[in-house]
């Protein structure tokens, strides 16, 4: 059905010919042509909503970087939104909630997100998957119940989330509501997202690495587990936690058939905690791509065969910075294409 399934196989831990890559927050950021479909948008948020450009930047590092799967352009705060909870992206800043969740009366305010409410992301996944034609698969996406609840109860970003934190400590049952509620929004939305076309999903749980193995458990994994049983046995899921090492040997007891790692775990003590039941993927540190070509070679070398060819999704153990090289970027992308 596509030119490239690499990913899709991989994913599901068939044989590969090489290891397929793409790389977190490839749409945006590093490339120019980017710049030039966001200045045609008021501003970022409704560039998220308009459905022909945010297909537009999906496509654009399929073109110009040959990654193996495009991920759609979007955002993990479109659910707080359409659950009732706008929010702004400032420049160089962040996003920014002006209402941010207190009490039980906060919580009964917010909707249930359903498909409708978030229209113009199934929209955009279906221009997307046209101007894709078969080429890669889609990568849809959604944030983690616990990384969004850090954004809505703390109202922006945030170094710690004490704020977020606090609210177990004070409102466990509150807190637990507020989190099934962004749940159920978040598998509506994933349903639709796979009725569209989205051939995979990701989740990312950000913030995981703000929380302690406990608390890890009880307020994020739990409702991840939820999402997993919920759309794995309609697409392959991603499960990519940052920073939470401490909690690999529990994620691989997911509904998932692939662990996102960031940079700080080595790929062999994953594999080992992990098991050989899932697919990794990951996690070259994003600023090895402002060292120079030979090493940004030797890296791809060096992460290609700390995880082996197969059951393995190349990528960075975190997003792409803006201010990377893009021609550094497609070189790293190429050696492991070359590999
Ligand atoms: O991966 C992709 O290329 C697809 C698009 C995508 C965006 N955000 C576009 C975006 C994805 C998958 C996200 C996920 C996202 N958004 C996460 C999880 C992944 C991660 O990085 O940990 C988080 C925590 C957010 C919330 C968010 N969105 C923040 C904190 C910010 C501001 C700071 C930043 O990272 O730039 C955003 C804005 C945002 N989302 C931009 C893009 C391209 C930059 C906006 C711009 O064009 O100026």
């Amino acid at each position: 059905m596509y030119q490239n399934d690499l990913i899709l196989r991989a994913a599901k831990g068939d044989n590969v010919e090489r290891v397929p890559i793409w790389l977190m927050r490839q749409a945006g950021r590093i490339l120019p042509e980017y710049k030039a479909t966001r200045a045609r948008a008021k501003n970022f948020i409704e560039f998220v909503k308009n459905p022909e450009l945010a297909a537009e930047v999906t496509i654009q590092p399929v073109d110009i970087l040959g990654v193996d799967a495009a991920i759609i352009f979007s955002d993990i705060l479109v659910i707080p939104e359409a659950m009732g909870l706008p929010y702004q992206m400032i420049e160089a800043k962040g996003p920014n909630f002006e209402k941010t969740i207190k009490s039980q009366n906060d919580i009964n305010d917010l909707r249930i997100a359903d498909a409708g409410d978030l229209d113009y992301v199934i929209q955009a996944i279906k221009l997307a998957k046209i101007g894709l034609n078969n080429r890669v698969p889609l990568i849809g996406f959604a944030g983690a119940p616990w990384t969004l609840m850090a954004y809505m109860v703390e109202g922006s970003g945030s170094k710690t989330f004490s704020q977020a934190k606090k609210f177990f400590y004070q409102e466990p049952e509150l807190a637990h509501q507020l989190l099934e509620k962004i749940t159920q929004s978040t598998i509506n939305y994933l349903k639709a997202q796979v009725a569209a076309g989205a051939d995979m999903i990701q989740i990312f749980d950000s913030w995981a690495g703000v929380l302690g193995h406990e608390q890890y458990l009880e307020f994020s994994l739990k409702y991840i587990s939820q999402i997993c049983d919920a759309i794995e046995p309609l697409v392959p899921v991603t499960v990519f936690a940052k920073d939470a090492h401490f909690a690999l040997a529990d994620m691989a007891k997911l509904n998932c058939n692939t662990i996102g790692l960031d940079w700080t775990i080595n790929p062999q003590d994953a594999r080992i905690i992990i098991g050989n039941g899932k697919t990794l993927q990951g996690n070259a540190d994003p600023c090895m791509l402002y060292a120079d070509e030979k090493s940004i070679e030797a890296t791809a070398r060096k992460m290609v065969n700390a995880f082996g060819k197969q059951r393995y999704i190349a990528n960075l153990g975190h997003g792409l910075y803006p201010d990377l090289d893009k021609n550094k970027v497609k070189f790293f992308i190429d050696c492991v294409k070359g590999l």
